[in-house]
């Protein structure tokens, strides 16, 4: 399990977050990667999962994408392996990430992992989403600056990059350390040695993203079901014009659907369908019947929430106050409210046992959630 050290949750949100660039010297005391540089090449020739190499040798940058049947083709000069989304494939690469679930989940993206030979990265640049970057074996020097216009350019088509920026920080950073960058903070980080670096980075929706999956929900679930009335129509002198409060009588009539408890309902199903759709498990589906998830329930069996697998409920919720209501991957799943406390234990733990705890009649309906899970892909019974 890995926990941080020399670091302070509240001073971080309240003085850093969004804020300026940190540097967390040893955050990870006795450092051990989850994964090494083969394993990461491994993955890196997976068609199912997204990695880059770029390399840059007198000058000439090269951006090559995954899948590699011969990786070293693509190693020339000073390079980088860059692997997507590596904890929904190694767990205790899910593991690291879990460390900074200070951070509500449903912000974070999947953990990239980076392999680094001397002198490599990939240029200054800016990113849009806040990072925590953790230094696994090896050394690198970072330089991070403020926000502020910076003059772009592109050596490569797939490739932005920065000119001159002054950093704020300079450091070589070593395994255990952590930086964080928030968004539009220019950095660059290039390699010392050969180094492993992880990225568990964050996002954040934009408008646009919000009102298009809002305007689904919002037909799926027929809230735009006004139309306009006026009863008090203005006089005019030009037939083509509209007045000041009609457009108001527009605004209203979209801000009645925004202020409604359906739309707190579809924020956390929006939420809920952060990052890519898991891939069901075959290996499991259909496979338990509710009689075998409770028997292993019972017995002890630790069930596993499957990486990326990131559920969502909201902290009040008038809709129904007899159930509990949440969602994974999109989807409304409610129980009793006297299960509420059981349910929130399952969502939150990465690994989750039953111990000690007896089942009554109102337990029927979290086994039969614990088997639809199951039986769908999304935690698996580790015995
Ligand atoms: C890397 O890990 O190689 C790049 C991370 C970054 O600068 O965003
Ligand atoms: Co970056």
């Amino acid at each position: 399990m890995y926990s941080l050290n020399n670091f302070d949750i509240d001073i971080f949100l309240n003085q850093y977050w969004q804020k300026k660039p940190l540097v967390i010297k040893q955050g990870f005391d006795n450092f051990v990667d989850p994964l090494d540089e083969h394993e990461l090449a491994g993955l890196s020739q997976e068609p199912s999962i997204d990695s880059r190499i770029i390399s840059q040798s007198n000058s000439n940058w090269q951006v090559s994408h995954g899948p590699f049947e011969d990786i070293n083709a693509h190693c020339k000069g000073a390079w980088s392996l860059l692997v997507q989304a590596v904890d929904h494939v190694i767990p205790e690469a899910d593991g690291l990430m879990r460390a900074f679930d200070f951070i509500p989940h449903w912000r974070m993206d999947d953990l990239m992992v980076s392999f680094s030979n001397k002198d490599a990265g990939v240029g200054p640049h800016l990113d849009q989403y806040d990072v925590f970057i953790i230094q696994g074996k090896g050394s690198r020097r970072w330089q991070v600056g403020l926000p502020g216009e910076f003059e772009s350019i592109h050596p490569h088509k797939d490739l932005s990059q920065i000119v001159n920026f002054e950093p704020v920080i300079d450091q070589v950073l070593l395994p255990g350390d952590i930086i964080y960058i928030p968004a539009h903070h220019p950095h660059n980080g290039v390699a010392l040695q050969e180094c492993l670096n992880y990225s568990v980075g964050f996002r954040a929706p934009s408008s646009q993203e919000m009102l298009s999956s809002f305007a689904d929900f919002a037909l799926d679930n027929n809230l735009f079901n006004q139309r306009y009335t006026d009863q008090n129509i203005a006089t005019r002198e030009f037939s083509g014009e509209i007045k000041q409060q009609e457009t108001a009588r527009f605004k209203q009539m979209l801000a009645r659907v925004l202020e409604s408890e359906a739309f707190s309902d579809w924020t956390a199903q929006f939420l809920s369908q952060n990052g890519p759709k898991q891939d069901i498990d075959e290996q499991y589906e259909n496979r338990f019947d509710e009689k075998e998830i409770k028997q292993r329930l019972e017995t002890g069996v630790p069930f596993v929430r499957c990486p990326g697998i990131k559920p969502t409920f909201l902290e009040h919720s008038s809709i129904n106050s007899h159930e509990f209501v949440f969602y994974i991957q999109g989807e409304k799943f409610s129980v009793p409210l006297s299960l509420k406390n059981l349910l929130l234990d399952f969502l939150n733990s990465p690994v989750f046992y039953f111990k000690n705890r007896s089942l009554d009649k109102s337990s029927v309906f979290f086994i039969r959630f614990v088997a639809t899970m199951v039986n769908t892909g999304y935690w698996y019974p580790d015995d």
